[in-house]
């Protein structure tokens, strides 16, 4: 069960989500396999949206999207690699924002992706338009799925996140905290 006083606010979950993009270049999704196993995939194409939605390109999966439309359960773990990022924590004792994060919820059917998804996809990755392996991999971005975030936890890594770990219970919308506190 979530401890709600653990909840990220939606706003810090997405500036822990770009953060992680940025220097891992891909989400962990954890689906539930056919016998019940846990089973890992790299995504990078996960756009959040409104407070406990968002998206992912299921392009080139098999296993997942199979493992989805038999159960929608679905975790993504977001972990911030930068390394200036961990150097500056370590030097300064504490993390500024979690150094990771964990969404639970679920996925839904795979469906046609709307234009105005495919263009915000590749806004993200417009630095590479002109390289070979843009028209290769996102030449071609046909279907999402929709996701809903039930849980939105910073994850905890000793006295460094002490500080992050003391924020109080705010009123809650999907289970999710909607807006920043400062
Ligand atoms: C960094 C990285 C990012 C990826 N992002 C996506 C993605 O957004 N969508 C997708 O369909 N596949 C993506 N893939 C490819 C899948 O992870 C890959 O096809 C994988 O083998 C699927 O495994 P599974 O379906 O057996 O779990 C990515 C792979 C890597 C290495």
């Amino acid at each position: 069960m979530t401890k709600p006083d653990r909840q990220l606010d939606w706003a810090m979950a997405n500036r822990t989500f770009r953060r992680a993009f940025r220097s891992s270049f891909h989400y962990a999704m954890a689906t539930v396999g056919e016998n019940g196993a846990p089973h890992l995939t790299p995504i990078g194409s996960v756009l959040l949206n409104d407070p406990g939605r968002g998206i992912f390109f299921d392009i080139f999966s098999s296993q997942l999207s199979q493992n989805l439309d038999r159960d929608p359960r679905v975790c993504v773990l977001a972990v911030d690699s930068a390394k200036s990022f961990w150097l500056a924590s370590l030097a300064r004792g504490h993390f500024m924002g979690p150094p990771a994060l964990r969404l639970t919820g679920t996925a839904g059917p795979r469906r046609t992706a709307t234009p105005t998804e495919q263009q915000r996809w590749l806004r993200r990755v417009r630095p590479a338009r002109r390289l070979k392996g843009h028209q290769l991999l996102w030449g071609n971005l046909t279907h999402v799925r929709d996701l809903t975030f039930h849980s939105a936890l910073p994850v905890h890594l000793g006295a460094m996140t002490k500080h992050l770990e003391t924020q109080p219970p705010h009123p809650e919308q999907n289970g999710i905290k909607p807006t920043a506190t400062a």
